[in-house]
């Protein structure tokens, strides 16, 4: 027991409140978008007056503050108001019909839903939500494999308003067209933090997260520097929280360029792509993807037999996978088309690299 002994030894801490730099930490504020939240504000308010609320199509880049703006007026209004009910659904984690009435059951209390087909769920949520008004959030929307449901809310539930949230603007252009008709969404783009922006919410979350005066200036100017230069807060706050560690493993007192410099390096291991450990097959399908960014799957398989690759289909996926895995490209699923469900594959660029998320 001596090794735990001794690293337990210290009792005293830097932190305050180490939990407001985890990503899904709602802050007590989210400046810099007042004006984005006040949209939604408004797609919401004619529930107040028993009429069917507008729907919104919320994109922008990782890291952003989508999230913790939408998740924050959400929290206001379940505060605040009985009247309304807000429904909050990550599609990554609930990427089916099946899965998301589950859900929303679940979220109503409802509990007998063992061995019940997605239809009679949808059924019993629709009795529960049509005696109120309901605000439906379908955070990272570009994750369902398919959009019955959407469809389902959209025809049957009678007072909502739908936001949907994706990095992919472009994700719109390819929604069945039965459903865009209907869903006929307001869109509001967030856009990256300016520097100061960027400076402003990091020293808000310092002041929650550690004792006073416990990052020396020089470190928090370099740790929001980078941040800035990678737009994406949730980078930031992981620098925070892993050089916070790093002092605490060392029981000092104060957080150093030395500290935020291990953090920097670890959030590099991450993010920097190693070409070079690629097998050929792979980095032949990497090359040919750099060439025809943005393609279908479809598309590059052809080319890649054109050119002499000759794995089989089967395989020609898998390595897409492990380009993807490793944050070479990114694969946007695109359902529904004529092609049935198919993916287009673009280069990983700053943005769309792999979310620290997903580590
Ligand atoms: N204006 C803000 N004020 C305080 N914290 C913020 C603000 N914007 C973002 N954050 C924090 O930054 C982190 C990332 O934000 P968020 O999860 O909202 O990103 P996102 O835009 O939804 O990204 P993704 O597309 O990857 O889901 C969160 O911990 C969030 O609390
Ligand atoms: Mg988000």
């Amino acid at each position: 027991m001596g090794m735990f002994n001794d690293i337990l030894r210290s009792d005293e801490t830097i932190f305050k409140n180490v939990i407001a730099l985890d990503y899904d930490y709602i802050p007590k504020i989210v400046p810099f978008r007042e004006l984005h939240q006040r949209h939604m504000a408004t797609c919401i308010k004619p529930l107040f007056q028993e009429r069917s609320g507008r729907n919104l199509f919320i994109h922008g880049s990782p890291g952003i503050g989508k999230t913790a703006a939408c998740r924050h007026v959400l929290k206001e209004l379940e505060e605040q108001y009985d009247e309304i009910e807000p429904i909050y659904i990550n599609c990554w984690e609930k990427n089916s019909s099946h899965k998301i009435m589950m859900e929303i059951c679940e979220k109503l209390g409802y509990k007998l839903t063992h061995n019940k087909k997605t239809d009679e769920l949808f059924k019993i949520v629709k009795e529960m939500l049509n005696k109120k008004s309901v605000v439906f959030v379908f955070d990272e929307i570009d994750k369902a494999e398919e959009h019955d449901f959407l469809y389902w809310i959209l025809e049957q539930i009678y007072k909502k308003s739908i936001f949907l949230i994706t990095n992919y603007r472009e994700w719109l252009l390819n929604l069945d067209e039965r459903i865009k008709s209907r869903l006929t969404a307001e869109i509001l783009e967030f856009k990256p933090y300016n520097f100061s922006e960027t400076k402003n919410i990091m020293e808000q979350r310092v002041g929650y997260a550690f004792r006073d005066n416990v990052i020396e200036q020089d470190a928090f100017e370099a740790t929001v520097k980078k941040t800035y230069e990678m737009q994406d807060l949730r980078k930031g706050l992981y620098l925070l929280r892993e050089a916070g560690n790093l002092a605490e493993d060392k029981s000092l007192r104060k957080i150093t360029m030395e500290q935020i410099g291990t953090a920097l390096r670890k959030l590099d291991e991450f993010t920097i792509n190693k070409e070079d450990e690629l097998d050929s097959d792979t980095k032949l399908i990497f090359e040919m993807i750099k060439k025809n960014n943005g393609s279908k799957t479809g598309e590059l398989y052809k080319i890649y037999a054109k050119g002499g690759g000759n794995s089989s289909k089967k395989t020609f996926s898998r390595r897409l996978r492990d380009l993807e895995k490793g944050k070479f490209i990114v694969a946007e699923k695109v359902v529904g088309g004529s092609e049935g469900t198919t993916s287009i594959v673009k280069l990983a660029s700053k943005n769309n690299e792999r979310k620290l998320t997903e580590f």
